[in-house]
């Protein structure tokens, strides 16, 4: 292969493969194979890779953590050292998953949600203490600080790395799909699952099929008034057309180049929901240019420049066939105009001047087509208790989350300024967000609060109610926090269709709020504009944004900020050496952290009472010899489900509901429901998951029509999925899932993979899976398998009291082979399905072989 030709992401990888295969067998035909990319034959081969870092969140990172525990207490009881279980690349764990927007529209909002947080997630905090001084290469960043993305980009990644002597590629994974984002900054590296995030840190490789590389040839230049944003959402909703998942994403071309490096995170920061590994830019002087700004170090820089300049890996390609792409996309970003997108997916986007048309016919259409139809239009008065009853009017479209959050957007400047600015012009004109509309801006770093204060934009937010609520993912993860009791109770009694605006990435029904349908992504200005508006039902070209105090009508162009005063404002505001003052001494901006106790040792001690940290049982019964491949008789299905089942439906991240099996869980260990937290934050303890596995109620279950998800039907009676599974596992009765297209979407959430293992079920069977999931699924144990033809799954969905078995797999399984799934239905014949066992590499077969990737490495 002509070397020079091929896309840089493949080559840095090349390259990683050649200078940091520390322990590996990486082999001439792995390199061949990477390098012959483009005649590869999709999901024949698979590439050995060792990154050179992880990066974790909280929410991912303390389950991760736990389960390293837990191997160290499984080889001490057999005698052996503990410390044989340690890291061997670094480990970065940034703690911002936790915070919750319990308080906002104040200044003591920031402080009070901080207690809390500390209040909650005592008992989790203590052990990632313990984790730190018992593992050398096991760093935290401390609550408070920021959003691990962006933390990241501003900080951690150092673009090329050097081990004795030898420099190479800065790479990584990460246990949250947003880890793309670094993909802005030249960094190779994507999300994958705890598991495998686990596997790879203790030596395993971390393995990825040889991908088609997808170019995106971007020209023109961004108009006046359009944002990063606006471009992301209409890169997502170009891509997704394109079918890039599984596929490396390469921007390149003219337009490429002479994007910011912010605006270069942005559009890698949202691969995930275009559904790419990775959404990728290569490294060029803009790059060096954005780690000299920043505050890294001169000599770094330069380091930088020399090495991938000496590697020909310099620079981004302006000409359209420079490199060899399989497919090429064209986009021109004058093209582009400001949109939002939702209201249930990103990548349906709406340009802002059809915002109000398109509501109109959402609220109507039918709710399998995307819409809430509803037909007739509903106006309530409420009393916002905590703004003293004040009366407030809401009907459908009212928007009662108005959040500044998310690292997609709140590491660029330019959107984070454009919205301070468009403030304080709303200011000037005396406008007021409605008093129903719950604001709160989130920042991903203590630098925007920096630059937000010095240009005087933070006391112009302030004044609208956009103050910091926290230094994390807050509304972006769901951790919008409770809305005024007045407010959700009317929208509960009235059956309204509320709306969110937010300038995160994703979207999915109930993830920002339960009582919260429709969700808009868009830029934070415009998150700014419509909580004025203070509904999504609106047409911002030609209907004013709000009024004057003396009544004059004010519209979005008066006060929409000028690109001069953007510049303006970062160019006085932002400035090198914060950023690394920042980020140093940690412990003194955070002296909570510092207050937290810490327990010692290299083994765990574990806490048989904590509710938050409890061993899991993935190593009972550990045997080292690998068993045996067997087929799957006389299996029940536990869950029948439709397209587009998310790992959030599978393993929810939010509240915990009293009446569900994880909230009788907590009520019988004495937890009060005050202080029953999230599931994300109890995904320490296997207890409370797998009881919480399957029961986000927006999951539905075909088996039981018309009732809220978390429930299956068991010899005629409906009960709680997990009741279901116990008494399955109890008569030693296999269970299977069948699903339908995309199943597993969203997040790298192995929990949604650990809690179907838990569950006892045996495989998943599927129209598609999303490529994490699917690998997370192998990973714990559990066999992956998809339809060949996929109408069989029709003749499937139907039939809740059916018996199933999965035959034609034994010990010689093959990567991809077919197998045989037989249905018997209680009524009628009997027949046969073909599916494809979804057990993609010859290591993935020893993986399975092995009960799952933990108890393989142990072995
Ligand atoms: Fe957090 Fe949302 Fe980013 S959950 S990591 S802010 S995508």
């Amino acid at each position: 292969p002509n070397l020079g030709k091929l896309p840089i992401s493949i080559r840095i990888v090349l390259e990683s493969l050649l200078r940091n295969n520390d322990g590996l067998k990486v082999t001439e035909k792995d390199i061949n194979n990477l390098a012959s990319y483009n005649a590869a034959v999709p999901g024949e081969y698979e590439i050995p890779f060792v990154v050179a870092r992880i990066v974790l969140q909280d929410f991912t990172g303390v389950p991760l953590l736990v389960d390293l525990a837990a191997m160290r207490s499984a080889v001490h009881g057999m005698g052996l050292d503990a410390k044989m279980i340690e890291p061997l690349v670094p480990v970065d764990l940034v703690v911002d998953h936790s915070v919750q927007v319990d308080y906002a529209g104040t200044a003591a909002s920031l402080e009070k949600n901080l207690d809390l947080e500390f209040h909650r997630n005592r008992e989790r905090y203590e052990f990632l203490k313990w984790g730190e001084q018992a593992f050398d290469t096991f760093k935290v960043v401390p609550p408070g600080i920021g959003i691990v993305h962006q933390v990241n980009l501003e900080y951690l990644a150092k673009c090329v790395l050097e081990k004795n002597g030898v420099y190479y590629p800065d790479t990584l994974v990460g246990t949250d799909s947003h880890t793309t984002m670094i993909n802005g900054l030249g960094v190779v590296g994507w999300g994958v699952g705890g598991i495998e995030a686990e596997a790879g840190m203790l030596g395993q490789p971390v393995t990825f099929l040889v991908p088609e590389v997808v170019g995106v040839y971007l020209t023109g230049e961004l108009q006046t008034g359009v944002t990063a944003t606006d471009l992301v959402l209409l890169v997502t909703e170009i891509l997704r057309k394109t079918k890039v998942v599984g596929k490396f994403v390469e921007f390149y071309g003219p337009g490429a180049k002479a994007l910011s490096l912010p605006d270069r995170a942005t559009i890698a920061n949202m691969a995930p929901e275009y559904g790419a590994t990775m959404g990728f830019f290569g490294i060029d002087e803009v790059t060096t240019g954005y780690l000299a700004g920043t505050g890294r170090s001169a000599e770094l820089c330069a380091t930088v420049e020399n090495y991938y300049k000496a590697q020909g890996l310099w620079g981004i390609p302006t000409v359209k066939d420079a490199l060899q792409f399989t497919q090429v996309v064209e986009m021109d970003l004058s093209s582009v105009k400001p949109g939002v997108a939702g209201p249930k997916r990103p990548q349906d986007r709406i340009d802002v001047d059809n915002l109000k048309a398109k509501w109109g016919e959402l609220l109507a259409a039918p709710v399998a087509e995307g819409g809430f139809a509803k037909t007739e239009s509903k106006t309530a008065v409420v009393h916002v208790n905590s703004k003293d009853g004040v009366a407030d009017k809401i009907g459908h479209g009212s928007i009662l989350i108005a959040a500044i959050t998310s690292c997609t957007n709140t590491s660029n400047p330019s959107v984070m300024l454009a919205a301070g600015l468009l403030a304080k012009k709303a200011n000037a004109y005396g406008l007021k967000v409605n008093p129903s509309v719950k604001t709160s801006l989130g920042p991903g770093s203590r630098v925007v609060t920096d630059y937000l204060t010095k240009t005087g934009l933070q006391e112009e937010l302030d004044k609208l109610g956009f103050q910091t609520v926290g230094y994390g993912c807050t509304t972006c993860i769901g951790n919008s926090g409770p809305l005024d009791s007045g407010i959700e109770d009317v929208v509960k009694a009235e059956d309204i269709v509320a709306a969110s605006v937010l300038s995160g990435n994703r979207n999915f029904e109930a993830r920002v709020h339960q009582s919260v349908k429709a969700n808009f992504l868009m830029s934070p200005p415009l998150v700014v504009a419509y909580a004025l508006a203070g509904t999504v039902d609106i047409d911002l070209a030609t209907e004013p944004v709000g009024k004057t105090p003396k009544g004059e009508p004010v519209f979005l162009a008066d006060i929409w900020p000028s690109g001069q005063e953007i510049t303006d404002a970062m160019t006085s505001s932002l400035k090198p050496d914060v950023f690394q003052r920042l980020y140093t001494g940690f412990s003194d901006q955070n002296p909570k952290w510092n207050e937290i106790k810490s327990s010692t040792g290299d083994v765990y001690e574990w806490d048989r009472e904590s509710t938050y940290i409890q061993e899991p049982p993935f190593f009972e019964g550990f045997s080292p010899a690998p068993r045996d491949i067997v087929e799957i008789h006389g299996a029940r299905p536990l869950g029948i489900f439709a397209d587009s089942v998310t790992t959030d439906h599978i393993s929810p991240a939010g509240a915990i509901k009293m009446d569900s099996p994880a909230g009788r869980y907590l009520r019988e260990k004495g937890v009060g429901f005050a202080d029953f937290n999230s599931y994300g934050s109890r995904r320490g303890n296997d207890r409370v998951m797998t009881r919480g596995t399957f029961a986000n109620v927006r999951i539905k279950n075909l088996m039981v029509p018309g009732i809220e998800g978390g429930v299956t039907s068991i010899g005629g009676e409906t009960k709680a999925i997990y009741d279901a599974a116990a008494i399955y596992q109890e008569d030693t009765i296999p269970t299977i899932i069948i699903g339908g297209e995309d199943y597993g979407m969203g997040s790298s959430r192995d929990w949604a993979a650990k809690g179907t293992n838990l569950l006892g079920v045996k495989a998943v069977i599927t129209k598609s899976f999303e490529r994490i999931h699917r690998s997370n699924l192998v990973g714990m144990g559990v066999l992956p398998c998809n339809f060949v033809n996929k109408e069989d799954y029709d003749k499937i969905k139907d039939l809740a009291d059916a018996i199933f078995d999965l035959t034609g797999i034994d010990n010689d399984l093959k990567p991809m082979q077919t197998a045989t799934l037989q249905v018997h239905p209680s009524t009628g014949e009997s027949f046969d399905v073909p599916v494809i066992v979804r057990i993609d590499t010859p290591v993935e077969k020893d993986y399975y072989r092995a009960g799952g990737i933990l108890p393989y490495v142990l072995a």
